[in-house]
């Protein structure tokens, strides 16, 4: 079980003072999400973002791409350290193309999924997956609300996984509470993004960090 910090939720003008904060409560990854203004109306962080994670931190980058085309990003994505790479299947014409593009830079290749995205389309891809990132919430905003209708998705690609015995990860996105966190953990997620509704609730992340680990029986990785 996995926890990874959504940056964007983090203190932009203290990044890196998080940051350390975070790593010294052994946070797993580090979740960038990666806007467009176009297929979602936000931004967010950049290449420079993941640079200058990468100098000062060797906690492994985990990129959510929200973007049209986004196998422009990919070499870049990548040459600014993401070590784990994952489009929305919603903006992609060849999703086999493009996540073996991730994994040909030796990044983990994975398909982001809307709420109303179901498991009978990516199915197709699985030989080609390293992981599926479950989105609770529509994309491009942070401090939404969970949306429950999504934990059976959850349940059914755990048992499509299980049933071929793929080393496929899921993680699961958007208002991950202590509650929403345990639904998607008895659900089949190996790893939660921690946003505003958790770690960055508040100015005393690596305290909330622990807290949230104690209170989903979950233990950092190291
Ligand atoms: C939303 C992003 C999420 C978001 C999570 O488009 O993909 O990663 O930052 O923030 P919370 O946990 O507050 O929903
Ligand atoms: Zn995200």
């Amino acid at each position: 079980m996995k926890i990874s910090a959504s940056l964007m939720c983090a203190d932009i003008f203290n990044l890196e003072k998080d940051i350390k904060k975070l790593d010294n409560a052994d946070i797993d990854l580090w979740h960038i999400d990666i806007m467009d203004g176009n297929y979602v109306p936000n931004i967010a962080l950049n290449f420079n973002h993941i640079e200058k994670i990468k100098q000062i931190s060797n906690t492994d980058i985990e990129v959510h791409v929200m973007a049209e085309k986004p196998d422009r990003y990919i070499e870049k994505l990548v040459k600014a350290g993401a070590d784990y790479i994952s489009v929305h299947l919603e903006t992609i014409k060849f999703p086999n193309r493009i996540l073996n593009l991730i994994k040909s830079y030796n990044a983990k290749a994975g398909l982001a999924i809307n709420p109303g995205t179901g498991i009978e389309d990516i199915k197709y891809y699985i030989d080609a997956l390293d992981y599926v990132l479950i989105m609770t919430v529509e994309p491009g905003f942070a401090g939404q609300k969970y949306i429950d209708t999504v934990v059976p998705k959850i349940v059914e690609l755990k048992r499509m996984i299980d049933q071929q015995n793929k080393n496929i990860e899921i993680i699961v996105d958007g208002n991950i509470n202590i509650e929403n966190g345990l639904k998607s953990i008895n659900a089949g997620a190996d790893i939660l993004v921690a946003g505003t509704s958790s770690v960055f609730k508040n100015s005393e992340i690596d305290k909330n960090l622990v807290e949230f680990r104690e209170k989903l029986k979950v233990k950092s990785n190291v």
